[in-house]
């Protein structure tokens, strides 16, 4: 009733503002250009490959309620990763070869078009396999997990699970996550596990996806304080010449006492990960608290390099507070490059460009100068759901700040510490924070360097979620937010001298993609 409530009253303010006039959608929560399912829980992204002009994403999904258990692989498929078909159940859990009520837990898919796997009659080129995680446990234990793989024949549909399975089993119960790629140079498959325990990535061959030898391990680099899960390896180019592998762990941030992400760069040469440095400092992919188990698309047309993160935190997780019908969502799949930096040569992460094709431009602002004052600019738009892109010159502030979501008494402030280039997400003043304690516990950090005298800053709100690409994609945030009030509003603040906003832009997104 509430929601309702709000809602209208979102409704009413926004049709009365001067500018543009989104639609509320009944749900306050759900974003509306960032993947959600239909219904139930979902964590990771998985499988994720391209064949037959489509993107098919599955994930971990309970087909039962919101909240984690029988994790199975729900299944969605884009032909341009803005627009979702949602599709059944791929996988979920069972009797089965493996052995009974085996949960599906996360994987990789790859497209078998040479048929090395021998499971497709002869001349398919379009066969998928899928890896994933036997899952098995008692209430309360866990027993096992081990490797296993099936087979489909009819685009992802339908699934033969391999009667050898598993595929790899080293008599661990932290042994997960297989992300399989071709290797090209060997003309073999490549597996990238975890021991997740002991911060480790494990690599394996084979010659026809079935049989697996083990190559090499590598880890206990960068932050290994929690359990290392989802990794994945590939090959990136450097500008300039030659190519950097960068491997994606999914684990935590000590200081911060949350999950995060981390890169390393370094060398593969079909065998092991060598890396470019000790890593004793750990270089994280994003410095919010919600992107999470992010791994990236085999197969993927014109070489590009998309990964797709959960936008959630296993700390609070089943917490959040959008309701019994659903619970989690995907970030905005991000493009992948590497970059020369002033720190170096670094990952850098754009929003996918295709998001440009949608929406509708609402508003654009050249050359203003915000002065110092409580008032700040306040920016003629009120929305939930958009594209905001903006280019400052901080000249002699000390700080400055964007709010978004603002209503009389909330906030989402995104604030620039001048002298310390330091950029700050504070969710502590958005909405409902209180869900659980971990969840407003602490302020975002991260050091961002002014480039030219600017910071370039571009900011996806959608509803509950917030993804912050700052310096062209070289530094993101990405949390979540929960504002209980649906004004909207958008505001800039100067500190200590004014600032130059050279460049405003903003799309709207508050309708679903046609
Ligand atoms: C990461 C993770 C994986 C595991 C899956 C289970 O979020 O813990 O390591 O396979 O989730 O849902």
């Amino acid at each position: 009733m509430k929601t309702i409530v709000l809602s209208i009253i979102a409704l009413l303010s926004a049709a009365t503002s001067p500018a543009q006039t989104p639609v509320a959608s009944p749900d306050p929560y759900r974003p509306v250009y960032h993947f959600t399912a239909p219904k139930n829980w979902i964590n990771d992204a998985n499988g994720l490959v391209y064949s037959n002009g489509q993107y098919h994403l599955f994930y971990q999904y309970n087909p039962q309620s919101a909240q984690p258990g029988h994790l199975s692989w729900g299944h969605a498929t884009s032909p341009d990763l803005l627009r979702w078909t949602h599709l059944p159940v791929a996988l979920t859990e069972y009797p089965g070869p493996e052995g009974s009520n085996i949960m599906i837990f996360s994987g990789s898919a790859v497209v078998d078009k040479d048929n090395t796997s021998g499971l497709f009659p002869a001349g398919k080129t379009d066969g998928l396999v899928a890896f994933y995680t036997g899952h098995q446990e008692k209430p309360g234990l866990v027993m096992a997990q081990h490797q296993n793989l099936a087979s489909s024949q009819d685009g992802g549909r339908t699934w033969q699970r391999y009667a050898g399975n598993p595929v790899l089993d080293i008599g661990s119960k932290e042994f997960r996550d297989p992300k399989v790629f071709w290797y090209a140079p060997q003309q073999k498959w490549v597996m990238a596990t975890v021991k997740a325990d002991r911060q480790q990535v494990y690599f394996y061959e084979s010659k026809d996806l079935k049989k697996w030898d083990f190559m090499s391990r590598w880890g206990r680099a960068g932050n290994t304080v929690r359990e290392w899960e989802c990794p994945d390896l590939f090959e990136l180019p450097v500008p300039g010449g030659g190519t950097r592998w960068v491997l994606l762990i999914s684990a935590g941030n000590p200081t911060e006492q949350f999950r995060g992400q981390q890169y390393f760069l370094g060398r593969f040469d079909g065998k092991a990960f060598t890396p470019d440095q000790p890593y004793e400092e750990p270089a994280y992919l994003d410095f919010g608290k919600d992107y999470f188990a992010a791994v990236t698309f085999n197969n993927a047309p014109d070489n590009r390099r998309l990964l797709v993160g959960w936008t959630n935190d296993w700390a609070y997780a089943r917490d959040v507070p959008t309701g019994d019908e659903w619970r989690g969502n995907f970030a905005v799949p991000r493009e992948l490059s590497l970059r020369q930096t002033s720190a170096g040569l670094a990952l850098v992460q754009q929003p996918l460009a295709e998001l440009r094709t949608l929406g509708k431009e609402a508003l654009s602002l050249k050359n203003q100068t915000i002065k110092p004052g409580a008032a700040g600019l306040p920016v003629a738009f009120r929305g939930e759901s958009y594209d905001l892109e903006l280019i400052v010159k901080p000249g002699t502030a000390t700080a400055f700040s964007l709010n978004v979501l603002e209503s009389e008494a909330e906030r989402t402030t995104l604030r620039y510490n001048v002298a310390r280039q330091e950029l700050t997400l504070d969710r502590t003043q958005s909405g409902n924070v209180s869900f659980h304690p971990m969840f407003a516990s602490s302020l975002e950090t991260a050091r961002v360097p002014l480039q030219n005298g600017q910071l370039k800053l571009r900011v996806l709100v959608d509803k509950s979620v917030v993804e912050v690409f700052a310096q062209d994609g070289e530094t993101t945030l990405t949390d979540l937010v929960f504002p209980r009030q649906h004004a909207g509003r958008i505001s800039l603040r100067a500190e200590g001298s004014p600032v130059q906003l050279t460049q405003l832009r903003l799309t709207n997104l508050s309708q679903p993609a046609p």
